[in-house]
């Protein structure tokens, strides 16, 4: 079993095309949040929805990993309701490492700051991807370099 499992949410496959980069580099395991209540567009249109708790019922147990890398689209210049969800739900139990990368289009906000402040002394290490669907190759390469800094923390 690996000691590293990346657990994310991706409304339109950015980080779901990283964090499954990030899986093979490392050869780890990894989990998609999958909000209870479907998020759509006519959700994204309410403001409210952004302020609100977006549960995530089903989820790994994930005391068992050394490493977790918690992924996520930014909205609003923070980070999506579901992985806000999750990061509250384990930051007082998880015991391990935790790094965190987000998908963005120019404006990251809050998204660092947030989950550096959850898990201050556990915290490794962190990175933005540039709209990786139409940014590939050179989202691709970042992907490296990231995983063999996080191997070398
Ligand atoms: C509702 C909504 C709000 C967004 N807000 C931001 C933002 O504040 N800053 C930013 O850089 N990108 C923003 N984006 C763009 C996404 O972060 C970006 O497209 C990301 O790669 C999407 O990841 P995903 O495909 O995994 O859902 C927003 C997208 C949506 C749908």
């Amino acid at each position: 079993m690996s000691n590293t499992i990346v657990v994310y949410y991706s409304f339109s496959g950015n980080t779901r095309l990283i964090a499954e980069k990030i899986t093979k580099s490392l050869n780890s395991e990894k989990f998609e949040l999958i909000p209870d209540k479907k998020i759509d567009l006519d959700l994204l249109r309410d403001k409210e929805f952004f302020n609100s708790e977006a549960k995530c019922s089903k989820i790994n147990d994930i005391s068992k990993y050394k490493n977790i890398i918690i992924g996520s689209p930014v909205w609003a210049r923070t980070i999506s309701p579901p992985v806000k969800w999750f990061i509250e739900k384990i930051k007082d139990d998880y015991k391990g490492k935790v790094s965190f990368f987000c998908c963005h289009s120019g404006v990251i906000g809050d998204s660092f700051e947030f989950i550096e402040e959850k898990f201050t002394d556990r915290f490794l290490t962190k990175k933005g991807f540039y709209n990786p669907l139409t940014n590939l190759s050179s989202c691709f390469e970042e992907v490296d370099k990231w995983v063999n800094e996080f191997k070398t923390k």
